[in-house]
């Protein structure tokens, strides 16, 4: 067989897209699976008509940094809305997808051998797009506190990332903590790339975009997208906010990579783009407060996690367990039909997490899912856990509803129907 470039053999696939396929499989199948691994919400969105758009200048490609009024309604919004000036002419460029922005952030920052300090828990694909981008994550186990990351930085370092709202755990990170991060990045010469997909995700604790303390953006790289906020994940629209000179030289990549994201959906934004946030808000706000009533739910029953009030997220704690993260996620799937992913995926520190998404199940469902999850702890416990987490009257009620509502035998079915795909 003809070779292929043996660095990529080495990358990881994506944790949470491989813990989907698992779960949509078993969905066609005919089985019912609860999903708590997709990383986006569903929300009701209208469907406008695609007829009325420009024709057919819709065809063709659009300008390489993004339609113009596209990039002018999302500058205005980060503007109005969070604070940071952005020139829709020259420091913002519209991608197909923010996977891509971050992917792009990296390959115009690094040569190789050169590192990225990743805090985790980290967003499954920063780590591997470095790779793939001939560079060395730096990654930071979960226990070291943001006032120590200078500590992690080299002379090849080149930037830190950050994701804020936090995608496993829902943190949302505080002017003083941005402040800390920007006084990393300013005294090393580094950028600070901020993730901020979920920036509309938060309730008590209020979203600050790393633009804030850094308006000229000489040392910010911000990340966004359509996906999460809009709830468009199939749209693949995202985009990149820097200095000028910066996004010159971004530029240049994406010329190379994709010209310009699909004109059409652009054009479709363009247009909706506020329409579709006063459809959207509300059920985010909604989601949110489902959020909040399931970590209420977990505490009543005795399920720990990270704490983080923003996104639709839980990093919930396994650590009382004996299995590692992603056998608890094969085991949670063949044995409940639940689909969660494992904490490894965000880093070697976090094998004692998983991660559940709250986005596309119903309350009653989540909770369920929830209740295997304490059930599935409880039954692979490892000798001398933690006494804290014995069994609530409210667990034990939970476990009731399920054993009624699925039945004993169903454990059973779901091993045989997951072997039949190859899962275990
Ligand atoms: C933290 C984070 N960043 C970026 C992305 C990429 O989203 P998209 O490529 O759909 O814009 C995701 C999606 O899961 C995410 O969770």
């Amino acid at each position: 067989m003809a070779q292929h470039a043996k660095y990529v053999e080495d990358v990881a696939t994506a944790m949470s897209i491989r813990f989907n396929n698992y779960g949509n499989a078993m969905k066609a199948a005919g089985e019912d699976v609860t999903i708590c691994s997709f990383g986006e919400a569903y929300f009701d969105i209208p469907l406008y008509p695609f007829d009325t758009l420009p024709y057919p200048e819709l065809y063709h490609y659009s300008d390489s940094r993004g339609l113009i009024g596209l990039r002018q309604k999302l500058a205005s919004y980060y503007h109005t809305q969070y604070g940071v000036p952005v020139d829709a002419a020259s420091e913002i460029v519209v991608t197909a997808g923010s996977k891509i922005a971050v992917h792009m952030a990296f390959m115009a920052l690094l040569e190789p051998g050169d590192e990225v300090v990743v805090p985790e828990p980290a967003w499954v694909s920063y780590s591997e797009q470095v790779r793939l981008c001939h560079g060395n994550p730096i990654m930071v186990p979960r226990s070291v506190p943001l006032s120590d990351l200078g500590s992690w930085v080299t002379p090849r370092t080149r930037a830190l990332v950050i994701c804020s709202p936090h995608n496993p755990t829902g943190k949302v990170f505080s002017r003083d903590e941005i402040r800390q991060l920007h006084k990393v990045a300013k005294e090393h010469g580094l950028y600070l790339i901020a993730d901020e997909a979920y920036s509309d995700f938060v309730t008590d604790d209020p979203f600050v975009s790393c633009g804030v303390d850094d308006p000229e953006k000489e040392h910010t790289i911000i990340c966004n997208t359509m996906s999460k906020n809009y709830g468009m994940s199939g749209f693949r629209i995202g985009y990149v906010i820097s200095n000028a000179t910066f996004m010159s030289q971004l530029l240049k990549i994406s010329q190379h990579l994709m010209t310009c994201p699909a004109t059409m959906l652009e054009m479709y934004l363009e247009r909706h783009f506020d329409d579709i946030l006063e459809i959207t808000k509300p059920q985010i706000r909604e989601l949110l407060e489902r959020r909040a009533a399931l970590g209420r739910y977990m505490d009543e029953i005795g399920l720990r996690r990270d704490p983080g009030t923003g996104t639709f997220y839980f990093f919930v704690n396994i650590e009382d367990s004996s299995l590692g993260s992603e056998e608890f996620c094969l085991r949670l799937l063949s044995e409940n039909k639940v689909v969660a992913v494992p904490g490894v995926g965000y880093g070697r520190s976090c094998d004692s997490f998983v991660r559940v998404g709250m986005g596309t199940e119903s309350m009653d469902r989540a909770k369920a899912a929830l209740r295997a999850i304490l059930a599935l702890i409880q039954e692979t416990r490892r000798p001398g856990a933690d006494p804290a987490l014995q069994v609530t009257p409210a667990y034990m009620r939970g476990i009731e509803d399920m054993v009624v509502a699925d039945g004993e035998a169903a454990g059973a079915e779901a091993v045989e129907a997951v072997e039949d795909y190859g899962v275990v």
